[in-house]
């Protein structure tokens, strides 16, 4: 009786010991699978759209502590936190805690802006003998893709992890008055050496023309005050001249002796206000200037520098411009992330792309993109402080 209660008891421990080997196997691999789960994006419901479609929000984030929130909606990057000089992680970028206060038409916060980022004279364009019309939504001419551009779309999520974002987009033929479907990919991937890298990508079925950038505006005080303390540096000897329309005169011009000069980091707000015709057609600076690429590849132009928390951007690209825009249109109508009114020149903008208006101007580096052809351009933001 006795061998039998012990045999018995042997039997139950082994049981017990087995099914608790069981449960913690299944434990463990709950939380791996959850934490796969979670990894596959870190993905929140950011919000509905008005036919009630939800808006996903998903973050991305490497060991030193920068992390970055990017909507589906418009592809918009939400908030990019860095930290300070003293390691104090901060927002640096202009944008909403909603889904609907980017509902309410916002000037591009954050957002990939297409099919064609900048201005296209009169809203017309002529390929291949053809005449195409687009929304005139600036001073009569086109403005960054239109009425509805890539700003204010759905962007359907290819691949998502704690480092990469895949997003694509089909701009069917004609929309916005565009010819070809276009298919286009924007890849964010944040990597360990605190570098945000946007991979823009594109095919169309018909020739058409493409202009892909991002829209963010940085404010590396975290929005304590504007960037006129910012000091900036651009490689670049030659900016586009623009008429009262903001439209390109066609010319390249020297940045020597100008308020345009920022081949040495210079105060943004250092210059702004003096009498120069060119500033005072933007109201500030909203110029594209002519990036001195040495290889026409993946290479830093240029940085933003905010003394106070020693926080740089520093800025790579294939492109052959970047458009600096100082906020100008900015005037406290929308208030932002922290209840934070975003007053004129808040924030910085520096859209890595091809020159305004450059369907209209021969002599500049052409946009078009042909059925046979692969739009393929990357821009890198890299954190540090100094
Ligand atoms: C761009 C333009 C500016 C302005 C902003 C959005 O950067 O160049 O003129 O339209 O977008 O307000």
């Amino acid at each position: 009786m006795k061998k039998i209660t012990v045999m018995l008891s042997l039997v139950l421990i082994t049981a017990l010991i087995s099914c608790d080997k069981t449960k913690s196997k299944s434990d463990s691999e709950t939380t791996k699978d959850s934490s796969k789960v979670e990894s596959a994006g870190n993905k929140t419901v950011f919000g509905k759209l008005p036919d009630g479609t939800e808006a996903d929000l998903y973050t991305l984030k490497n060991k030193n502590g920068i992390e970055v929130k990017i909507t589906n909606y418009g592809g918009i990057i939400v908030s990019l936190k860095t930290p300070d000089k003293s390691g104090k992680s901060e927002d640096i970028v202009l944008g909403f805690d909603s889904l609907s206060s980017y509902l309410q038409d916002p000037p591009y916060f954050g957002a990939i802006v297409g099919r064609y980022g900048n201005r296209i004279a009169k809203g017309k364009f002529t390929l291949d003998g053809k005449t195409y019309t687009l929304a005139q939504n600036n001073l009569g001419n086109h403005l960054h893709g239109g009425l509805k551009g890539f700003d204010k779309v759905l962007w359907t999520v290819e691949e998502a992890s704690d480092s990469t974002l895949k997003l694509s987009y089909l701009s069917k033929d004609l929309e916005e008055g565009y010819p070809g479907n276009l298919k286009v990919n924007v890849i964010y991937t944040l990597s360990e050496d605190n570098a945000l890298k946007i991979d823009y990508e594109a095919t169309t079925d018909k020739a058409t023309v493409v202009n892909l950038t991002n829209h963010t505006y940085f404010n590396l005080t975290a929005g304590k005050r504007d960037i006129l303390d910012h000091e900036l540096q651009l490689q670049s000897t030659q900016f586009v001249p623009v008429d009262k329309t903001l439209i390109p005169t066609g010319e390249l011009k020297s940045v020597k002796g100008t308020p345009f000069d920022f081949s040495k980091f210079t105060k943004i707000g250092a210059r702004i206000n003096e009498k120069d015709e060119q500033l005072k057609l933007g109201n500030g600076y909203d110029h594209c200037w002519v990036l001195d690429h040495k290889s026409g590849g993946l290479e830093t132009l240029g940085a933003l520098y905010e003394p106070e928390s020693g926080r740089v951007v520093e800025f790579a690209t294939t492109e052959p411009a970047v458009q600096f825009y100082s906020g100008n249109f900015l005037d406290g109508k929308f208030t932002g992330k922290a209840g934070v009114k975003y007053q004129f020149r808040y924030g910085a903008c520096l859209e890595t792309e091809h020159y305004p208006d450059s369907p209209n101007q021969p002599k500049f580096p052409t946009t078009v993109l042909k059925p046979n052809e692969v739009y393929k351009t990357s821009t890198v933001y890299k954190f540090s402080t100094k």
